[in-house]
């Protein structure tokens, strides 16, 4: 299946320019938010599928009908890409918006607007290998070449939607700024249950017993991989090519584990020393 190899540059940032365009973007950057609006945000492969269906369901109070005949896109429309003008204005309030975009750029109208933000982030080096693996079947990022390959661009920050570490700490250095909520993909993993509680406490919703077990039992990876609403199946082969992966791929803490040879684990760790050695948050992962 050929590529669909045209690029944007936005801010210093190469992204697909078969789901953006310089107005796309433009339109995102003066997008008027509002107070009531909630923005999921997120560098690719962090867990923003997984918080769009957790979001989902709170909204819901537990009831799984949107999550299950709604597609994702639609129920948490995505900011800067161009099909989305429509579902951004008529999804219902309050607006759950998703983006890859980084702070610099969305900051000064989310600090006027006072839209609560959700940041999800997830330990680099499995963002990484999900990254690597879901170019394989994106037809709309380039060829990864091999791992070793990609963890180079990775580390560089060449990869479509740039650095992970600007992005990571351009919305940690906004917590100050902004009405926003960090978590994690490993918090998700370890513990759905309290981070629904944390996201409920946050978003000022209530979460009643019955709406945290639906939530538990249908955001499940195994619920999720098999909810076309949300493993993006329902998207064509010309874009997302199911024969190279699933999107839904495996949905585990450390599989690092089993790509990276010592070497690359060495050089990741001490480029992630001079990144995010200064950085306040301790984050959750052992590097
Ligand atoms: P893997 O490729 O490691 O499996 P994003 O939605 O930001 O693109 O992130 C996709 C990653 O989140 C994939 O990781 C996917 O499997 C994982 N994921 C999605 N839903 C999940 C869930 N319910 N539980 C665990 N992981 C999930």
């Amino acid at each position: 299946m050929e590529r669909l190899e045209v690029t944007e540059t936005f801010a210093g940032i190469s992204l697909p320019g078969h789901l953006h365009t310089q107005e796309s973007l433009g339109f995102a950057t003066t997008f008027p938010f509002r107070p009531s609006d909630v923005l999921i945000a997120t560098y690719p492969k962090s867990g923003t599928t997984w918080m769009q269906e957790i979001l989902t369901l709170l909204f819901s109070c537990g009831d799984i009908l949107p999550a299950k005949t709604i597609p994702n896109w639609e129920r948490a429309p995505w900011l800067e890409q161009t099909y989305f003008r429509e579902a951004l204005r008529d999804t219902a309030t309050p607006r759950l918006i998703t983006t890859h975009l980084p702070a610099r750029v969305l900051g000064p109208a989310l600090q006027r607007s006072k839209t609560k933000v959700i940041y999800v982030a997830r330990n680099p080096k499995d963002v990484a290998v999900s990254f690597y693996h879901f170019h394989r079947l994106a037809k709309f990022l380039p060829d990864p070449g091999s791992f070793e390959t990609f963890l180079t661009q990775f580390l560089e920050g060449t990869v479509h939607y740039g650095s992970w570490f600007d992005h990571v700490k351009g919305w940690l250095g906004q917590r100050h700024l902004l009405d926003i909520l960090y978590v994690t993909y490993e918090e998700l993993h370890q513990d759905l249950r309290g981070t629904a509680q944390r996201l409920s406490a946050f978003l000022g919703c209530a979460l009643a017993p019955e709406t945290l077990g639906a939530l538990e039992q249908h955001c499940s990876f195994a619920s999720m991989r098999d909810n076309a609403m949300a493993n993006y199946t329902l998207i064509p082969p010309e874009i997302m090519d199911h024969s190279q992966g699933r999107f839904m791929r495996k949905g585990e803490v450390g599989d690092w584990h089993r790509h990276f040879t010592p070497q690359q684990n060495a050089c990741f760790n001490r480029i992630y020393q001079e990144q995010m050695g200064d950085v306040e948050l301790p984050m959750p992962w052992p590097i």
